[in-house]
């Protein structure tokens, strides 16, 4: 898969993954827009805006409380983990797009969470925020100001953490190579990070089965999953540190 840049690789110090939903589906998750997605059985403008959940708090809360379900008993798988084990040979800095919290369960340092964390709920309107493990029992919950509690994710329509993506630009803008694995690329701004490090002359790896809107623009494009094609990357930095 890689051989191509076995020398090219030697050279290479700072790397930028940028992951979405499909390195998670070998452990389990669902990806958004896939054969089975979540957006093909559910209405994401019913259940993924700041006007359904005013409109329907309950509902959105019953959706979060399935998916908080399925995530916390999910697993990372060899992607994860391969590139956790990346920060031997690297500097590895991890941009994701996925709430699940599998890249930090793998052992990953440096995590930035681009769309938010459903581990973390916090209040609609005070600054409370806690990380909660457990099932939400009372729908929707109440925070001790008296307003609404939700999940610390990021709906269609909101911004992202500005300090979060204000970082996320300076390491794509600084990295010498970028993979992207599991996106669709589909959904901005986050969609834009390959187009940074490409200003930055980075070397660009995409790792999907399908193809997507930048595969033309990939410097080296891996048509298989990420449980499979990552461990083979990261077998090639172990070869080399043998040479
Ligand atoms: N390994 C690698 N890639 C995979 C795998 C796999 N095992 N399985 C699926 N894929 C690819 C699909 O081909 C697709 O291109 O992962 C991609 C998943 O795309 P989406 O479902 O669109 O997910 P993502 O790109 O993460 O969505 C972006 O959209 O719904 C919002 O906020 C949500 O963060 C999400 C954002």
């Amino acid at each position: 898969m890689f051989e191509s840049i076995k020398d090219q690789i030697k050279n290479i110090n700072k790397i930028v993954v940028v992951t979405g939903a499909g390195i998670s589906q070998e452990s389990g998750i669902p990806t958004f827009r896939g054969k089975d997605g979540l957006w093909r059985n559910y209405d994401a403008m019913k259940l993924a805006t700041i006007d359904a959940f005013y409109d329907n708090p309950k509902l959105v809360w019953e959706w979060y409380n399935e998916r908080r379900k399925n995530i916390f008993q999910a697993q990372p798988n060899q992607g994860h983990k391969a590139i956790a084990e990346l920060e031997k040979y690297a500097q590895v800095i991890v941009l994701t797009q996925n709430i699940d919290g599998l890249h930090q369960k793998a052992g990953s340092s440096k995590v930035l969470e681009l769309h938010g964390s459903i581990v973390t709920i916090k209040c609609s309107v005070c600054d409370y925020r806690e990380e909660i493990l457990t099932e939400i029992s009372i729908l929707p919950p109440l925070c001790k100001c008296g307003n609404i509690l939700r999940p610390d994710v990021v709906w269609f329509g909101e911004i992202l953490p500005q300090n979060v993506w204000k970082n996320a630009i300076i390491f794509a803008s600084q990295c010498d190579l970028m993979i992207v694995v599991g996106t669709s690329l589909v959904v901005s701004p986050a969609n834009t990070l390959p187009i940074y490090a490409k200003q930055n002359n980075s070397f660009l790896i995409e790792i999907n089965p399908e193809n997507t809107d930048m595969s033309i623009d990939m410097d080296l494009v891996i048509k298989n999953t990420s449980a499979v094609a990552l461990p083979e990357f990261v077998s090639l930095f172990k070869k080399n540190s043998y040479d």
